[in-house]
């Protein structure tokens, strides 16, 4: 392989790392601005020096994005349906957000938050106060990922309860860090070798007609029922009460396969709270700020979070997460116990207060509602479709926030789900194929689900290229 940086300088991109190894001052990473360094020499370097520990969806590089579109260093344009796994919900690069971030990099970039106050971070709760699904969220810490936030959360219930024990549910991810991942029950992988876990974690199901072995368009008042049933078995028979800190649970499942929860469950778990003492921690961190037409997915259900924490979109990018709770809980935490170095950073926060401006200036839940009636209608008349349809098992999903779960020919063989005739692996040949075709789309769950992640400004005339594109590829794949 040739690094070509200039046309008289030619050298292998193993002599250029020796050489720069060995002492040279010249650049490890060929520069991307240099006109003639190749896509597959930057390639090549990252698969020998990025860790194998990442996951990748393309192996090309992404040098900027606008909008709803990213354009790589091959010069291809793709249209992001992924958003960066729900982050870039307001497109990437928002001109508002983007000069805040600016902006305030000239003012204060590091104010950190056990330090003194600062105006972002303040700024910033003044705006998301009046967005909260409920009213008694008054009181906030900023971290910096959806892990860390979970991770706080975790420390707070069993710190404020004196229990140890939590809950979570079957299909949930929660992230990769200990506690987080202790509480995900989406993959094995997540945990896989990484033993011990922290320990008192128990699992619920969640009313998703896989986790019942049912069949796709089950009862969904019985799968709220039987999900509830065994959640009080669980705490007859598994973990007292008085073992018991918390419940934790994503109300969409996301890594779980874009399931919402029915607002019925989400009651019962509220109700179930209550009567035993338990806290309730809602984990918004992929379905929040707007993703599924309201601010908060939790808002259709009218339940009271004790603790939310959110992330993802509420800096467009900008590495930010937040850890919310009524401010009876948080007077319970001794100073210093939360927070961390760059939690609330200034310029995440300041990004944060233009995302939530934005929000309401460009109507923003307007645009995710509309869209979503048009990705649902094509959805629905794609599974009504006959020839491809009977390899779709469930269109499913809230606001931009939806799945097509295709049939699978080999799990269980006493699953109804199952269809021998289908073709195998069917989510990721579709997200190759779209790839392919210039769309991002991702994959998720242990069964055949690929997601919709749009931007939340995404245009109609955007969102029906990427439908299109999927339709093709679905069409294309069942007739090999
Ligand atoms: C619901 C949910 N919780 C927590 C996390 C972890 O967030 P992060 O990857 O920022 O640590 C994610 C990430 O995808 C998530 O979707």
């Amino acid at each position: 392989m040739l690094i070509t940086c200039s046309s008289s300088h030619k050298m292998s991109l193993g002599q250029k790392l020796l050489r720069t190894a060995s002492g040279n001052s010249r650049p490890l990473v060929p520069r991307v601005s240099g006109r003639s360094i190749t896509t597959a020499s930057l390639v090549e370097f990252g698969q020998r020096h990025v860790t194998n520990g990442l996951s990748r969806l393309t192996e090309d590089v992404i040098v900027s994005g606008e909008g709803s579109w990213v354009t790589t260093l091959s010069g291809r344009r793709l249209l992001d349906f992924s958003c960066g796994i729900g982050v870039t919900n307001l497109g990437h690069c928002h001109p508002r957000v983007s000069k805040a971030a600016a902006d305030q990099c000239h003012t204060l970039v590091h104010g950190q938050a056990s330090i003194g106050y600062h105006e972002p971070y303040l700024r910033l709760i003044e705006r998301l106060l009046p967005i909260m699904p409920h009213p008694s969220l008054d009181s906030f810490f900023f971290t910096n990922s959806g892990s860390e936030a979970v991770e706080a959360a975790l420390k707070m219930v069993r710190t404020i309860t004196r229990k140890q024990n939590i809950i979570s549910m079957q299909g949930a991810f929660h992230g990769r860090t200990f506690g987080a991942m202790a509480v995900t029950k989406s993959k094995t992988i997540y945990a896989h070798g990484f033993s011990p876990l922290m320990p008192g974690v128990l699992t619920a199901p969640f009313p998703y007609w896989h986790h019942f072995n049912a069949a796709p368009g089950a009862d969904e008042s019985e799968l709220v029922r039987a999900s509830l049933y065994q959640l009080e078995l669980l705490l007859l028979q598994q973990t007292a009460p008085t073992d018991t800190a918390a419940i934790i649970i994503e109300p969409v499942l996301g890594e779980g396969g874009y399931v919402p929860a029915p607002p019925a469950f989400l009651q019962g778990l509220r109700a179930i709270c209550d009567k035993h003492g338990l806290l309730l921690i809602i984990d918004e961190v992929q379905c929040g700020f707007g993703r599924t037409g309201r601010m908060f997915y939790i808002e259709y259900s009218g339940v009271r979070p004790d603790i939310m924490v959110t992330a993802k979109g509420l800096a467009n990018g900008f590495p930010l997460s937040a850890v919310v709770a009524r401010k009876e809980l948080t007077d319970q935490l001794k100073p210093g116990t939360m927070g961390g170095t760059y939690g609330g950073n200034a310029v995440s926060c300041a990004a944060a207060v233009a995302v939530a401006d934005v929000f309401k200036e460009e109507k923003i839940l307007d645009n995710v509602n509309a869209r979503s009636a048009e990705l649902f209608e094509a959805l629905i008349s794609v599974k009504a479709d006959p020839a491809i349809g009977r390899h779709i098992l469930d269109v499913r999903g809230q606001g931009l926030m939806v799945a097509i779960e295709f049939a699978s020919p080999s799990h269980s063989t006493f699953d109804p789900a199952v269809k021998k005739s289908t073709p195998a692996n069917m989510a990721a040949r579709v997200s190759k194929r779209c790839l392919e075709k210039g769309l991002l789309l991702l994959t998720t769950s242990v069964y055949e689900t690929v997601r919709f992640i749009p931007p939340l400004n995404v245009s109609p005339e955007d969102l029906a290229k990427g439908i299109e594109i999927v339709k093709e590829a679905v069409e294309e794949i069942v007739h090999e």
